[in-house]
């Protein structure tokens, strides 16, 4: 269907002096189609901003970020993507359904299955009861439910995440967490989910993209060896991989220090 494909992508951005800051320093990685990929790496590095890049908010100086897709041909029509962010971004006027109903209608898509992908959607992240609620109603955790659904609703190629978990208190975010791997392994979903935590990429991973810190190059890439459904935080396999994840980005950061 569709992946994400990132060749040599150099990005600067002007400082206040007027000089120019190296952000991505020749990035190159594949995401994973029918999976998620996981770009990993410290504060400041480059990752939302390569995020910005490929919905095309931000563009690059050097090389590419595109997702490739057989269904559309290269640069006839844009990817439909998913966004998820760190906050939910609500519509807070808006009830939860037409929270969703205004992503279907701003991707163009006809009315006739407005109310069938709003019911699919809001079952699948549990708030299907919610959808006559204003967001200000519900907890903090439901809010990032809402937006998974407002993400996933349009069924784009590739669904964005960016830190989706990192406002949430411990529990809920495991719960999240645990909820969006199953729902994106049922729907086969292809997604991109920026984090700086080890964990949660060896969590969520099948594919964990590394990178240095800023000026960002990609300093390793992993395959998770458990599938989605398979992984137990507490299991001897799984432990050991987070330890690699841990390894590799300890070493980046004693580069740093010398
Ligand atoms: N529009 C912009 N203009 C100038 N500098 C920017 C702009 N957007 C981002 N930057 C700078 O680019 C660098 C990378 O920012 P980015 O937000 O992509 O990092 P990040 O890896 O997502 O960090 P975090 O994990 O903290 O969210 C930072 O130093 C940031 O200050
Ligand atoms: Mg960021």
């Amino acid at each position: 269907m569709a992946y994400v494909r990132v060749e040599n992508a150099v990005k600067y951005f002007p400082r206040e002096d007027g000089s120019e800051m190296l952000v991505l320093d020749g990035v190159s990685f594949e995401a994973k189609e029918f999976g998620i990929t996981c770009l990993l790496g410290p504060s400041g590095c480059g990752k939302s901003t390569l995020l910005n890049i490929i919905t095309g908010l931000e563009r690059l100086e050097q090389g590419r970020a595109e997702v490739v897709s057989n269904h559309r041909e290269s640069g006839k029509e844009d990817p439909r993507l998913g966004y998820v962010f760190q906050d939910p971004r609500l519509l807070n006027w808006k009830r939860v359904e037409d929270n969703l109903i205004f992503a279907l209608k701003g991707m163009g898509i006809p009315r006739e299955v407005w109310d069938e992908r709003v019911e699919k959607y809001l079952s699948l992240v549990g708030l299907i009861e919610f959808r006559k609620q204003y967001p200000l109603y519900l907890s903090g955790g439901m809010r990032q439910r809402v937006g998974l659904a407002r993400g996933l609703v349009i069924e784009p190629e590739v669904l964005l995440m960016d830190e989706p978990y990192s406002k949430l208190d411990h529990l809920t975010a495991r719960k999240l967490r645990e909820d969006t791997l199953e729902i994106c392994a049922r729907l086969k979903q292809t997604a991109l989910l920026v984090t700086h935590d080890v964990e949660e990429a060896a969590f969520m991973g099948d594919r964990i993209v590394i990178f240095s810190p800023r000026p960002a190059h990609i300093a390793d890439i992993f395959d998770n060896p458990l599938p989605p459904l398979e992984r137990d935080m507490d299991d001897s396999r799984f432990i050991q991989f987070k330890k690699k994840l841990l390894q590799s980005v300890m070493r980046l950061i004693k580069t740093e220090e010398v």
